[in-house]
């Protein structure tokens, strides 16, 4: 009897659990008809074609977003027009660049943040900032759902759709890639009707910001043949780079660089700076076969010639000021840092678990670092810190050394004591046939 009564109250406990919605994708017409709905919009071809399909399909009204993080060359000027010109009821421009390298950028730094060892996450990080913004603006204008340009293959619907309805459960989702299916051709059959411009078809798809460049399809699918030279704009081809050496020196305070070659400058232009030096000397050019979340491995190319440059300084300080414990454990905490936010886990609390270690190493990592850029590749060549662990006098083979040699008898008898007697216990056992 008294179970019964119990199993009651659990349904009863149930009922009362958080309301999450479940109908987050493929709106009804009904649910959108007459209602808003914000686009994140490049002004490319796709997401000028869906910015009227949805317009029609849904018989509701589009508010664009476009969001510069730092795409160099990028008119967004043009790309408000054109979207006014496609009827929108709002466009909005957002200038992130700021936002994007203080929020997301630098705590990437401060991870080191290479996924699977190679891909310094530029694309990736850009995602949870950009949905952030469509749900402020969705909110603040009353729009019921969000949609966006990534297709059904890919990692980045993932991390914009995690990080939308992680802020806001009730949010519907319109991913068209998915709802119609168009292909290309069907597409330019779409803008010719509904006189959209049609661009001229690039060869390869691009994602751009301030911390790198992705360049996947055409070509690149083939992963056993070189990448043509026509994928990469950031990079001077290692060959063709200049013969002479540059030196660049960085400084970093508390995780984060702050100046470059003694010249003091903000986050942003020192980034864009880096890009260019590097860029010159043809450093950056990554070749990465990767696992997707959704499965599959992609073919990717990457141009990120300040990231590469920035992460090797930065991880070279932080290892002469950590202790052998901290840089051996912060490493497994890096590789976590970066599957996460590959995995479009920003919005887990394990990020600012794993952000709280990193902040507190990253406390100490004040110094400057000097590397010498020459035909494709960046090195590490000196390293000054005022909280680095290297001690000239304990290191030193000159004769004002203060390391006490004879405390090293006593110290590898104890630290090889395990070692020599499992040897010890082996021969033995052997010896009896064992
Ligand atoms: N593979 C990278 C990632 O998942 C880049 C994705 C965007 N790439 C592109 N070419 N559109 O983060």
């Amino acid at each position: 009897m008294n179970l019964v009564v119990k199993r009651k109250n659990i349904q009863n406990d149930k009922k009362e659990g958080i309301n999450m919605s479940r109908a987050t994708y493929s709106p009804t017409k009904d649910e959108l008809k007459g209602k808003s709905v914000v686009l994140l919009y490049s002004g490319g071809l796709d997401t000028s074609v869906m910015l009227k399909w949805i317009q029609e399909e849904y018989s509701c009204e589009l508010i664009s977003l476009t969001c510069d993080v730092g795409q160099p060359g990028k008119n967004f000027k043009q790309v408000e027009e054109k979207a006014h010109k496609l009827n929108v009821k709002k466009h909005f421009t957002l200038d992130l660049k700021e936002e994007f390298v203080n929020e997301y950028v630098f705590p990437a730094l401060k991870a080191n943040a290479l996924y699977e060892g190679s891909y310094p996450l530029h694309s990736a990080l850009s995602r949870p900032l950009l949905a952030r913004h469509a749900i402020t603006i969705a909110e603040k204008e009353n729009a019921v759902a969000i949609s966006h340009g990534c297709t059904g293959k890919g990692n980045d619907q993932v991390r914009i759709n995690i990080t939308a309805y992680s802020l806001n459960p009730a949010i519907k989702i319109i991913q068209p890639i998915v709802e119609w299916g168009m292909l290309r051709d069907q597409e330019e059959v779409y803008a010719r009707k509904h006189e959209i411009p049609i661009p001229e078809k690039s060869k390869y798809s691009i994602d751009e910001n301030l911390w790198g460049r992705s360049i996947e399809c055409s070509d690149l699918e083939f992963p056993d043949q070189e990448p043509p030279e026509d994928a990469y704009e950031w990079t001077t081809n290692p060959v063709d780079a200049p013969d002479t050496p540059e030196y660049v020196e960085i400084k970093f305070k508390k995780g984060i660089p702050v100046a470059l070659n003694g010249e003091e400058m903000g986050g942003v232009k020192l980034i864009e700076t880096i890009n260019k030096v590097a860029g010159k000397h043809g450093v950056g050019r990554i070749d990465h076969l990767e696992d997707r979340i959704v499965g599959m491995k992609s073919r990717e190319i990457y141009e990120s010639p300040g990231a590469t440059v920035l992460i090797m300084a930065h991880k070279d300080l932080e290892k002469a000021i950590c202790t052998a414990q901290e840089f051996a454990f912060k490493q497994l905490i890096d590789q976590q840092w970066a599957y996460c936010c590959y995995a479009g886990l920003w919005m887990n609390p394990f990020m600012d678990d794993l952000n709280a270690f990193i902040d507190k190493v990253n406390e100490r990592v004040t110094g400057t670092v000097r590397l010498k850029l020459y035909k494709g590749n960046a090195l590490v060549v000196g390293r000054k810190s005022d909280w680095a662990l290297y001690d000239y006098k304990l290191a030193t083979y000159e004769g004002i050394s203060t390391f006490n040699e004879k405390a090293s008898y006593g110290f590898v008898e104890l630290w090889g004591l395990q070692t020599k007697l499992a040897q010890a216990i082996k021969k033995e056992r052997n010896k009896k046939g064992e």
